[in-house]
């Protein structure tokens, strides 16, 4: 699988391709499979050893069919969804495995796009806004520049042919890796467009393994604009497979307000006209902005060593978060907002399951890594989740408090993320031991 594909050089450069430090942590320490080399039989390994026993035989001509399958042989269903009250354009690049028979594609409102992609498929699916294509098609006259869409645009062609033009919010994938687990995340390290949610459809494998795993831990939404935000205090999402008893973890600090103005001002790709004599008054929290409001990243719009985590900032302890990211990272906690946050920010499940992508979800952004963590420590303790796991879970109070209070105490994330990492291969493993 090749790591790093050409993209920096047209668009979309701002980040690393694939959460490389979570495979090289797998790589390095691996702690849990030392561990599990030294454990006693436990009821997990013996269901484990039990399955194999049984799909070796012949039993379950499905399960030790597909156990044997290459990943490229295995197709998955990857839908885009448009929730949004415009047409958009969403575009979808291929850097690893069989990519979707489009790459590029028109969807009205309330449209989906069934597309399917092979079981080792990388890459990304983000939504180009406002196009108008020269003819329908086709690319620029020759030798000419230009764009055809606002955002995401990709050599003014409807199927795109690589990466598009930041800003644009991407949903990203890396869907089988030697350690038999998807990587997926949203990322607004190239800058945001729209708002993006995923859904991992865990229950359209059939496998239960992947069937168990909670739509409120694998369900990120990213909403960075205001009028698609639902008010504070809101616990659930309908449309993210989550409801009252066991609510998705939602981001609850952002105001409106806030949620308007998040993007640093001269990163808006298109700031409001300057008042009267063209003089801003600064600061310029005054100015109303637009309702759609794309916000390139700090990377994007100057292209600097210590914003894109290039030259002598090429490493975690050298590139700090920008603005851009810090304000990022607040309306979207579960979003990859710099090029070292992916451990704050990449899910990780095992590997099998397709994926929806939708533009424009309502409600609020979820906060999935931060509220879970102490649970997640937990499973990767205990091995299995306990009923105090599955009570809180379903504790709209304690969702509640631990989702309000994100400038409290948490927990180190980089911690959490190795927990998470630790968590998903346990469960892929062994299988969910209620
Ligand atoms: C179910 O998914 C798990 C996790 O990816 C995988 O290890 C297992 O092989 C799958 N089972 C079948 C029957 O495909
Ligand atoms: C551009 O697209 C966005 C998102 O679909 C929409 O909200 C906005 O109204 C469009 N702007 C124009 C000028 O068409
Ligand atoms: C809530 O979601 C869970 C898990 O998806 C489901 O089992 C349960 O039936 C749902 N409850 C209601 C009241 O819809
Ligand atoms: C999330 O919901 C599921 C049911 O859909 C529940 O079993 C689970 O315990 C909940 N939360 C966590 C942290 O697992
Ligand atoms: C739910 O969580 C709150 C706050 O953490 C706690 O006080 C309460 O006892 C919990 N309720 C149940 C039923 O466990
Ligand atoms: C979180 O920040 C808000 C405003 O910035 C402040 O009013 C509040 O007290 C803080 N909460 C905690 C738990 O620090």
């Amino acid at each position: 699988m090749s790591r790093r594909p050409s993209r920096r050089k047209a668009g979309f450069g701002c980040q690393r391709d694939t959460p490389e430090y979570l495979q090289l942590e797998h790589h390095h320490h691996d702690p849990y499979r030392v561990s599990r080399a030294s454990q006693t039989v436990t009821l997990p390994r013996l269901i484990w050893f039990l399955f194999v026993l049984v799909a070796l035989q012949g039993r379950f001509a499905l399960a030790s069919s597909s156990l044997n399958h290459h990943p490229r042989d295995v197709v998955l269903p990857l839908r885009v969804t448009n929730n949004c009250k415009d047409t958009i354009w969403p575009a979808i690049l291929t850097q690893n495995g069989i990519g979707p028979s489009v790459s590029g594609f028109a969807l009205a409102p309330g449209d989906s796009n069934p597309q399917t992609v092979s079981g080792d498929w990388r890459g990304r699916v983000w939504a180009r806004t406002n196009c108008s294509f020269p003819v329908s098609g086709a690319g620029p006259a020759s030798g000419q520049g230009g764009a055809a869409c606002t955002t995401g645009d990709c050599g003014m062609f409807m199927e795109c042919q690589g990466a598009g033009q930041a800003p644009a919010t991407l949903a990203e994938f890396t869907m089988s890796s030697d350690t038999y687990q998807t990587f997926y995340d949203i990322s607004l390290v190239d800058g945001y467009n729209l708002p993006v949610g995923i859904i991992a459809l865990v229950e359209e494998t059939g496998n239960s393994t992947l069937a168990d795993i909670p739509p409120n831990l694998t369900n990120p939404v990213c909403i960075g604009t205001s009028s698609l935000l639902a008010s504070i205090g809101r616990s659930s999402d309908v449309d993210f497979g989550t409801n009252a008893t066991f609510p998705l973890p939602l981001e609850q600090s952002a105001t409106p307000a806030f949620v308007q103005d998040w993007c640093p001002w001269p990163l808006q790709l298109a700031p409001p006209q300057k008042p009267g004599d063209g003089v801003y008054p600064y600061p310029d929290d005054n100015i109303q902005r637009p309702i759609f409001n794309p916000c390139l990243s700090a990377c994007a719009k100057w292209n600097k060593a210590k914003y894109c985590c290039t030259g002598n900032h090429n490493t975690p302890a050298t590139c700090s978060p920008s603005l851009y990211s810090t304000q990022a990272k607040k309306v979207c906690p579960d979003a990859y907002s710099y090029a070292y946050d992916d451990q704050t920010s990449t899910f990780i499940i095992p590997q099998g399951s397709g994926f929806e992508v939708v533009f424009c979800p309502t409600g609020r952004s979820s906060n999935i890594l931060a509220v879970f963590g102490d649970q997640l420590r937990q499973l990767a303790q205990t091995g299995h989740v306990t009923r105090d796991i599955v009570g809180l879970a379903q504790n709209v109070t304690y969702i509640r408090e631990k989702s309000g209070a994100r400038n409290g105490s948490r927990p180190s994330l980089v911690w959490v993320a190795s927990v998470v990492f630790l968590v998903w291969t346990l469960l892929g493993q062994s299988g969910v031991v209620l």
